[in-house]
């Protein structure tokens, strides 16, 4: 279970950590977290300049976004070296992908221990994040997340590399809908993150060109339960971060419904406005106010 006073980023922009260009925009991007990238986006030949990247990153001003670190996957061999160049450098948290179960959450974890040791870093200071999606043995293991300990931050999803992985040509229909192995991996994801206490953050809208098809993308996400979005270009990170703070109407209305509950003590269900309220209401409510900054 996340700690639920520590605020979870709405926007996470990854930047290619081998690209000192990419590294400096970002920072002035307005995300809440960054991650810096020695993944995907990252050639074999470029992983020992980006782990030298991104622990200058690192070492540099802090203060601004969360500064977060996609190492490679435990399979590839390669974790412990990107863990080697940048833990001295105190990362907010670590982003692992392709875990195929909370198995290796909990191996990242105690490895992560050990890195803290050697950095004179807190206990526990790293947070996990978990793209909990991409491989064909994860989607059946998305329940067991509860079982992360508390490093474990927040989940998401990824709609690449798991049609990659079950040899889909392609993830999408010929309409543009997402395929349904995708469709249930996203829907696995938010209730696998609820299970397990933590928020549930949606993957990228690739088409970094299409702000409206951002915003539409976004608002589905929050509708359906998600509390931030990942973006791969600065030009996203305004309209995530808009979409995903509770405006002033929906504040409004949660306090409303708070207030309401508040006054009747001993009601199960009430009526405003027309409409019944009962307990999922005043869950809900009470989310949305949790997600406001504290203050
Ligand atoms: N972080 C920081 N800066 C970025 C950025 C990012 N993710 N994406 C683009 N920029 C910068 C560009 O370097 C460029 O800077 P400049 O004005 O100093 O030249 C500026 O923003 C405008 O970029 P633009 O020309 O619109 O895009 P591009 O063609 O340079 O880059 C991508 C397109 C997709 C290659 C780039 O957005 C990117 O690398 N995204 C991240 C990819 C990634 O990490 N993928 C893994 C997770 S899915
Ligand atoms: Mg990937």
């Amino acid at each position: 279970m996340a700690d639920p006073t520590r605020m979870i980023p709405r926007s996470w922009l990854f930047v290619p950590a081998d690209a000192p260009n990419k590294l400096a925009k970002a920072k002035g991007s307005g995300a809440d977290a960054l991650i810096l990238d020695l993944e995907d986006s990252v050639a074999l030949a470029a992983k020992d300049q980006a782990r030298a990247l991104a622990a200058q990153t690192l070492a540099g001003p802090r203060g601004g976004p969360e500064l977060w670190v996609r190492v490679n996957p435990l399979a590839t061999g390669l974790t412990l070296a990107d863990l080697a160049a940048i833990m001295p450098g105190a990362p907010d948290g670590i982003a692992l992908p392709k875990p195929d179960s909370v198995a290796d959450v909990i191996t990242l974890s105690h490895y992560l221990d050990a890195f803290e040791a050697a950095s004179g870093l807190a206990p526990g200071s790293t947070r996990i994040l978990a793209i909990a999606t991409e491989t064909a043995a994860s989607v059946f293991n998305l329940g067991g997340y509860a079982a992360a300990g508390p490093r474990l931050a927040a989940l998401t999803w990824g709609a690449e590399d798991l049609p990659a992985a079950v040899g889909a040509t392609h993830n999408r229909t010929p309409e543009g809908v997402l395929n349904d192995l995708c469709r249930i991996a996203r829907s696995l994801c938010i209730a696998g993150a609820a299970s397990a206490g933590v928020p549930a953050i949606d993957t990228v809208f690739p088409d970094f060109r299409d702000e409206a098809g951002l915003r539409a993308w976004a608002e589905a996400g929050r509708r359906d339960g998600f509390t931030g979005v990942m973006a791969i270009h600065p030009a996203q990170v305004p309209i995530i971060n808009e979409v995903m703070t509770p405006s002033e109407a929906d504040i409004a209305a949660a306090r409303e419904i708070v207030a309401l509950f508040e006054a009747n003590p001993g009601a199960g269900v009430v009526a405003l406005n027309g409409k019944m309220l009962d307990m999922p209401h005043l869950k809900q409510a009470r989310k949305t106010l949790s997600r406001l900054p504290p203050g």
